[in-house]
C-alpha cells in the first residue's frame, strides 16, 4: 500500500501545529511566510514548489561541496553498507582511526590526538573540561578561570554560554552561568588601515595586564580566530592571533582556538590555525568538518596533554565525557572525502578567487549606499549593516535584517540576518555566477524594504 506524501499545505499545518525552530520567535515565523526546503543541488535549495533559492547561510555556516554532491554521498552510501554507528566508548571504528589521523595533519602532527563529539559547543565543553582537568592532575588546581573576547560566541550549553558574551541570546541565563574574564575586542572597522594596530595592540595590552595579574588562577584562553561569525563577522587584523598565542606561551595559559566556524575553507585555508601559524593547545572543529551532511565534531590536542590522562583507574585521570554519536561512522567518512576533496580546492585556488571576487562585488553593490552603516568581508563571509536614513536606528520590532532576508527569498536567496543586518556564508564551492547573484539578491531586497521602514 502506497501512502501519499503531504501536500505543502498539510507539511504546513503540521509544522504549525508540531514545530518549534532553533533560535526563532515561532510567533514572527507563523505570521510570515513559511518555506519548506525539500531538496538541494549545488548551492542551491529547492522547495516544494520547484523554487531555487542559493543557500547564503550554507545551511549554517556548514556546507562546503554544495548540497547532493555525488562525491560525499558515495562516500556516505559506502560506509552505510558497512555500519550506520558504533560507539566510541571503549571500543573503535576503522574510519574514525583515519580521520583523526588526517585531521592530526592540520598541525603537521602536532596535536595528534583526536576527541570527536557531534556539534561545535560540545567540541568547546571538551576543550574547556580537558583544560580544567589537566591543571588538575598536574597539581595546579587554582588555574580554573577562562578568558575571552568581548563578542564572542562559542556555543548555546552552560559551558559555551558562560565564556561567550552575555548577549540578547544568552543574558538571560546568566544567574546560572560561571564567571568568566574578557579582554576588548580589536575594532574591525579599523582592519583595513593604519588604526587596524592601535586597536590591537589596545586588545592585546589589556589581555597582557589581565595574564599578568591572573594567570595563576586562569587555565584557558579561547578565541575564535580571525571572524567572530555571530559576532556579525567581526574581524581581527592579520597576526593578531599570533600575537595572543605567544601571549599564551609566555603566561603558561592553554589557547583555545574555536575554529568550529573558521575551519574548513572559510577563511580560504583548512584553518586560521594554518592561515596564521599557530598551534593551539586545543583546535574545536565542528561545522564544516562533515562538509553540512551530519552532526559531527572534534576536539584536537597534543600528546604532551593526552600524557597527563594516563594512570591507573583508580587515579581518576579518566577523561569523564562523551556523547551517544560521537564520532559517528557516516560523519566521519563524509568528512574524510570533503576533507580529500576541499584540499585539491584550496589547491587550485579557486576558493582564494572566489573570496576576491565577493570581496569587489561587495564594494561595487554597496560602497556609498545611503541605508548601510558599513560592510565587510574576509574569505568567504561577509555582513552588510544597515541603517536608516535620518535617524541612528530602527526600533528593534521593525526586524530590518529580517525584512531584508524574508524579501531575498523573492529574489532566488536563502540568507540569514543578525539585527539589522545580513550575513553572507555561502558555501565554500560557490561559483563565480552564484556570488553574484548572492550579492545582487541582497542588494535588491535592501532597495525593496528599507525605504519603507518607519523609524517610529
Ligand atoms: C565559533 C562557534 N563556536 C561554536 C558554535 C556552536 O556550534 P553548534 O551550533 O554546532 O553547537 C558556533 C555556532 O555557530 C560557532 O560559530
Amino acid at each position: 500500500m502506497s501512502v501519499n506524501p503531504p501536500t505543502l499545505g498539510q507539511l504546513d499545518a503540521a509544522d504549525r501545529r508540531f514545530g518549534w525552530h532553533p533560535f526563532t520567535q515561532m510567533r514572527e515565523y507563523h505570521d510570515n511566510p513559511r518555506l519548506h526546503l525539500v531538496r538541494g543541488e549545488g548551492c542551491w535549495l529547492i522547495d516544494g514548489e520547484g523554487q531555487r533559492y542559493l543557500d547564503g547561510n550554507a545551511s549554517v555556516w556548514t556546507n562546503v561541496h554544495g548540497h547532493n554532491d555525488a562525491d560525499l554521498n558515495r562516500a556516505l552510501r559506502e560506509q552505510l553498507d558497512k555500519v550506520a554507528h558504533v560507539t566510541l566508548l571503549g571500543l573503535n571504528h576503522p574510519i574514525a582511526t583515519e580521520l583523526a589521523e588526517d585531521l592530526a595533519g592540520l598541525t603537521k602532527g602536532v596535536l595528534s590526538r583526536c576527541f570527536f563529539s557531534d556539534n561545535g559547543s560540545n567540541a568547546v565543553e571538551v576543550a574547556l573540561k580537558l583544560s580544567f582537568q589537566y591543571w588538575q592532575l598536574v597539581g595546579h588546581d587554582a588555574k580554573r578561570g577562562v578568558i575571552s573576547m568581548e563578542g564572542a560566541y562559542h556555543g548555546d550549553t552552560f559551558g559555551t554560554m558562560s565564556v561567550g558574551e552575555r548577549s540578547e541570546f544568552h543574558r538571560r541565563f546568566n544567574p546560572w552561568l560561571f564567571a568568566g574574564q574578557t579582554f576588548p575586542a580589536p575594532i574591525h572597522s579599523e582592519c583595513a588601515g593604519k588604526i587596524a594596530r592601535t586597536g590591537a595592540s589596545a586588545s592585546l595590552a589589556a589581555l597582557k595586564t589581565l595574564l599578568e595579574r591572573d594567570a595563576a588562577t586562569t587555565a584557558c584562553l579561547i578565541l575564535e580566530p580571525r571572524v567572530q561569525g555571530a559576532a556579525g563577522m567581526v574581524q581581527q587584523p592579520e597576526g593578531f592571533v599570533k600575537a595572543i598565542a605567544d601571549l599564551c606561551r609566555q603566561y603558561g595559559v592553554h589557547l583555545i582556538l574555536d575554529e568550529v566556524f573558521t575551519g574548513f575553507g572559510r577563511v580560504g585555508a583548512l584553518t586560521v590555525s594554518e592561515l596564521e601559524g599557530v598551534v593551539p593547545d586545543f583546535l574545536c572543529l565542528a561545522k564544516g568538518l562533515a562538509a553540512g551532511y551530519l552532526p559531527l565534531a572534534a576536539t584536537v590536542t597534543s600528546e604532551k596533554i593526552y600524557e597527563v590522562f594516563l594512570g591507573k583507574f583508580s587515579e581518576g585521570k579518566t577523561f569523564f565525557h562523551g556523547h551517544t554519536f560521537s564520532g559517528n561512522p557516516l560523519g566521519c567518512a563524509v568528512a574524510r572525502e570533503s576533507l580529500r576533496k576541499l584540499k585539491l580546492m584550496l589547491a587550485s585556488g579557486q576558493v582564494a578567487d572566489r573570496a576576491a571576487l565577493l570581496g569587489r562585488e561587495m564594494e561595487t553593490t554597496f560602497a556609498g549606499h545611503a541605508q548601510l552603516r558599513t560592510f565587510r568581508q574576509l574569505g568567504l563571509t561577509g555582513a552588510v549593516e544597515f541603517k536608516p536614513a535620518d535617524v541612528d536606528r530602527w526600533p528593534t520590532d521593525t526586524r530590518a535584517g529580517y525584512r531584508v532576508a524574508l524579501a531575498a527569498r523573492r529574489h532566488g536567496l536563502v540568507i540569514r540576518p543578525l539585527g539589522d543586518s545580513i550575513l553572507f556564508v555561502p558555501p565554500i564551492s560557490i561559483q563565480a555566477d552564484e556570488i553574484k547573484h548572492l550579492v545582487r539578491a541582497v542588494r535588491l531586497a535592501m532597495d525593496e524594504v528599507l525605504p519603507s521602514l518607519k523609524t517610529d
